[in-house]
Formats: C-alpha cells, sequence, structure tokens
C-alpha cells in the first residue's frame, strides 16, 4: 500500500495569524488522517512547527538552496529548514521555475540538498498549456523526470507533485483521464528507472485547483495518492474535506 498524502502550498500568503488555521485543522482530522504537510512561507516555520508537531501534521518548506550556507542574500537552505523541525519542502513548483528560471538541474541539486539535510522532498512537475496543446505533456513530463528527479529517489525520500501549469489558481482542472495518463506515465518512468519495489512506492500527488468538492473525484484516479493544494490549503475548513475524501 503507497502512502497517501495531502500537501498544502500556501505559497506567500499568511501571517502569523493565520497559524489559527493549523490548529483549526488539526481539531478536524480524523485519527485515522493521511499524512497531512502544511507548507507555509518560512518565517512561520518553526512556529508552524512547535503548532503542528503534538498532532502529527508534518512541516514543509517551499523552496531550499542547493548550498548549506553561504553568501546567497534572502535564500534559505535545507539545514535551516531542517532546524526548525519541518521535514518537507517542495522543489521545483512551477513558479519556481518559471519566475526564478529554476532548471531541471537546479531542481535535482535543491531535492539532493533536501536529503542531505534530512527532508524528504516534493518534487513538482508539469506541462504548460502551450505544451498540452502542442500534444507535448509526456515528453515534457519525461525531460522533467529525468532531468530533476535524482537517482538515488526512495519511497521515503521523494513525493512527486503533478502540477499542469494550466490548472494552477485557474479553477481548470484536467479530466481524469488526463490525470490518469500522466499519473500512468510517471508510474511507468519510476519502475522503469527504480525497479517495481521503489518505483511503485513513490507517492504521486496531483495538484492544480483542488477543491473539496472535486478531491473525491480526483482521488478516484489510478495512480493517484494524494494531493498537493494551494489556495484550498489556507483554510482549515477547505482543507480538512479534502484531506477526509482521500
Ligand atoms: O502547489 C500547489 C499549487 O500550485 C496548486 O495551487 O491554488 O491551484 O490549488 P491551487
Amino acid at each position: 500500500m503507497r502512502r497517501k498524502m495531502a500537501a498544502g502550498n500556501w505559497k506567500m500568503n499568511g501571517t502569523a495569524a493565520a497559524l489559527a488555521e493549523l490548529g483549526a485543522l488539526a481539531e478536524m482530522l480524523p485519527d485515522d488522517a493521511p499524512d497531512v504537510v502544511i507548507c507555509p512561507p518560512a518565517p512561520l516555520l518553526y512556529r508552524a512547527c512547535e503548532i503542528a508537531r503534538p498532532h502529527g501534521i508534518g512541516i514543509g518548506a517551499q523552496d531550499c538552496h542547493a548550498e548549506d550556507k553561504g553568501a546567497f542574500t534572502g535564500d534559505i537552505s535545507a539545514p535551516m529548514i531542517a532546524d526548525t523541525g519541518a521535514r518537507y519542502v517542495i522543489v521545483g513548483h512551477s513558479e519556481r521555475r518559471d519566475a526564478h528560471e529554476e532548471t531541471n538541474s537546479d531542481v535535482r541539486a535543491k531535492a539532493r540538498a533536501a536529503w542531505a539535510a534530512g527532508l524528504t522532498a516534493i518534487l513538482c512537475i508539469g506541462e504548460s498549456l502551450e505544451d498540452r496543446e502542442a500534444a507535448n505533456t509526456l515528453d515534457i513530463i519525461a525531460g522533467q523526470l529525468s532531468g530533476s528527479l535524482p537517482d538515488d529517489s526512495t519511497a521515503t525520500n521523494i513525493v512527486i507533485a503533478y502540477e499542469p501549469i494550466w490548472a494552477i489558481g485557474t479553477g481548470k482542472v484536467p479530466t481524469l483521464e488526463q490525470i490518469e495518463e500522466v499519473h500512468d506515465f510517471i508510474r511507468a518512468k519510476l519502475i522503469s528507472r527504480f525497479g517495481d519495489t521503489i518505483g511503485d512506492a513513490i507517492p504521486l500527488l496531483y495538484g492544480g485547483s483542488v477543491k473539496p468538492d472535486n478531491a473525491a473525484t480526483i482521488f478516484r484516479a489510478k495512480n493517484v495518492d494524494g494531493a498537493l493544494v494551494g489556495g484550498a490549503s489556507l483554510k482549515a475548513a477547505d482543507f480538512a474535506p479534502i484531506v477526509a475524501a482521500l
């Protein structure tokens, strides 16, 4: 049985007051909840860990630098993230690949830095609308997997999130068939690269406009082990039903 996971990416939203949502979320989660992870903005990590730890909610950062330390003004390193008590870090989100021009090899280096600090990397991949309309989706996904997923990935050090860029924050959700096609393709690639045991055990999340009213449908897709949720993770009242649908 693969691990199921619901992860929330708060992006650049929330000040300390928003951490009340973590406590509220904890109250709404069932005892047998799957892995639940919240990735708040970096300044909230310490406090988020303190609040979340007693409830078994994992905390993650939204990015890390590939180096442990140095003259990189404004960046944060994986050891710094681990030091807050966080256990996860998102790498390669399309917003960073785009706005910060991160390449596949940058993302691979960040995943390795995350591992060296004992963190699990949540690696994001996904095609643009242009790629999809040109029928290039699977080629793009294959390229991102071979370029940004490190060779020594295991079932515990990596989680892959498929986030079609055109579905992020737009309310446009791919059809179940479209989601399944990509997730089945990723699964096959993982098995051929890492073998049956590891390839079959790496969790695959879907991300892009997941909401309380579409989560159950999306989770019916084969090879979807959970979701990486943006907007609907900001409020416990929205995120809890998504977790419950898993
Ligand atoms: O990383 C999560 C994300 O990009 C999806 O955002 O707001 O469409 O759920 P949203």
